[in-house]
């Protein structure tokens, strides 16, 4: 990393400036009025440093499952400033170069689908899924099949809409009402089912869908939410077979598949997107974090050729069409940083070093849970891995939360920045989530391990 190019006395003031104005994400104020608040400086590759000139190792990717290429890329900066330069900005109501560029290069990489609707954030781009299907319902199907549902454990954003589409119920408490016409089903995770051993699991979990949407009524049901992966929710891969029937009921029923890749997309799975593992055909698609890895704020709501035509109403016709619009969904060092960390993945042949570190990481975290009773489960795919800690082996009964603060606490005090599912679910936030840039190496992913072996080993003695 380079030399620090601030003194330590505007450091200072920084951290007195953050400490008296900056109200921060998802994070308690009060213990951090009374120390200091942790203000990043800068970052290279896996690693970030402090304004104390604390190095760290972020095994979480900017703490969000986001930098995907890692730290300190010049050639993205460079793509964005040159754009910058050239044409910063104009409503996409027009097109731009790296826009054009951009949705050329994905469509490549998800055969099936066609079309490429630019925003700037997960939330914005799941929203714009659900304005389609409310659409739709209203001019297609004289208001029926407006309902959408989505699955228990699942988080698809932070507006109240998609708080109505949440299934942690920890994170919308105390923020309805909210939208109508979004219903739950049951989560998949075998874990914490009572037929998880069933080899059937995967096909009875998915048949909960179904249940859902007879109890509705088929003709009131649009659309369903997933993500491939189950994120914050605890890092949940789906069983065998649960794709196959979820595909098999949506065909069934006319139910549209909207798939969530905010964080599964980009190769944290170590293919292009997470739906690409299973056998399941989505409408729509939506991608943020890492279609950037956050060097810009870039979301897209991808969806097939069929979905776009029925908005390609008569133009006498000035109601029939998407009249939805994203001010900063113009923004052009969006695509532009988009196009060179697709470059980048492709020329580091990142999405292999995902499939090889990524086992890497599993192993090793199956180690972990040979040597202590209180990890329970080892869950994930490619770089995309959690471990769900116990109090008790059999009946699976979740740590205490002082008990995931204090492991976060140790990992972070050795250097290495971990994840836990966080505000999810009263008394299930007991999962530590890794999700490192796709570049680690063993060595990296040794380091990150072996400060949570050291944090149990310590949580174990007390
Ligand atoms: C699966 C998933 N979908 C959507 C979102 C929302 O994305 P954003 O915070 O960019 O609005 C997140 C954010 O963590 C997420 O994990």
């Amino acid at each position: 990393m380079n030399k620090p190019i601030f003194s330590d006395e505007s450091l200072k003031q920084v951290v007195d400036m953050d400490r008296s104005h900056v109200w921060h994400h998802l994070v308690q104020h009060k213990p951090m009025q009374e120390g200091a608040p942790m203000v990043i400086v800068e970052g290279e590759g896996l690693r970030v440093r402090d304004t104390n000139g604390k190095e760290y190792i972020d095994a979480v990717s900017g703490g969000v499952w986001t930098v995907n290429v890692g730290y300190g890329r010049e050639s993205i900066a460079n793509a964005v400033r040159d754009q910058l330069a050239q044409m910063c900005y104009f409503s996409n109501s027009a097109g731009n170069i790296p826009g054009a560029k951009f949705a050329d290069r994905l469509i490549e990489k998800m055969p099936g689908l066609s079309r490429v609707y630019f925003s700037t954030s997960g939330s914005e781009g799941n929203e714009k899924g659900f304005k389609l299907v409310r659409q739709l319902a209203a001019k297609e199907n004289g208001g029926k099949k407006h309902k959408i549902i989505y699955r228990d454990r699942d988080y698809h954003g932070t507006t109240i809409t998609n708080l109505s589409a949440c299934g942690q119920h920890q994170r919308k408490d105390q923020y309805g009402p909210f939208t109508p016409g979004f219903v739950e089903f049951p989560h998949c995770l075998a874990y914490h089912h009572d037929r998880g051993d069933d080899p059937d699991f995967g096909v009875i979990a998915a048949r909960e869908l179904e249940k859902v949407i007879l109890r509705e009524g088929p003709d009131s049901v649009g659309a369903v939410i997933l993500e491939p992966i189950t994120a914050g929710g605890g890092v949940i891969t789906p069983p065998d077979g649960y794709f196959d029937t979820i595909q098999e009921i949506c065909t069934k029923y006319g139910v549209l598949i909207h798939i969530d890749e905010v964080v599964c997309g980009m190769g944290r799975t170590g293919k292009w997107f997470g739906y690409q593992h299973y056998n399941v055909k989505p409408d729509i698609v939506v991608m943020a974090k890492g279609v950037a890895s956050g060097y810009a704020a870039i979301a897209c709501t991808v969806t097939t050729e069929e979905l776009f035509a029925k908005f390609l109403a008569d133009s006498s016709d000035t109601m029939q069409y998407f009249r939805d619009i994203s001010t900063f969904g113009g923004c052009a060092g969006g695509p532009a940083a988009a196009l060179e960390n697709v470059r980048i993945i492709e020329e580091e042949n990142l999405l292999d070093n995902v499939v090889e570190m990524g086992d890497y990481l599993l192993g090793l975290l199956h180690e972990l849970k040979e040597k202590y009773p209180m990890v329970g489960d080892v869950r994930g795919k490619g770089l995309f891995a959690g471990a769900e800690l116990v109090a008790d082996r059999k009946s699976r009964t979740p740590v205490d939360e002082i008990v995931m603060n204090r492991i976060v606490a140790d990992c972070l005090e050795q250097g290495v920045m971990i994840g836990r599912t966080n505000r999810s679910f009263q008394h299930y936030n007991n999962t530590i989530c890794l999700s490192p840039a796709l570049i680690c190496t063993r060595d990296d992913l040794d380091q990150i391990v072996g400060s949570i072996d050291s944090a149990l080993s310590r949580i174990q003695l007390q």
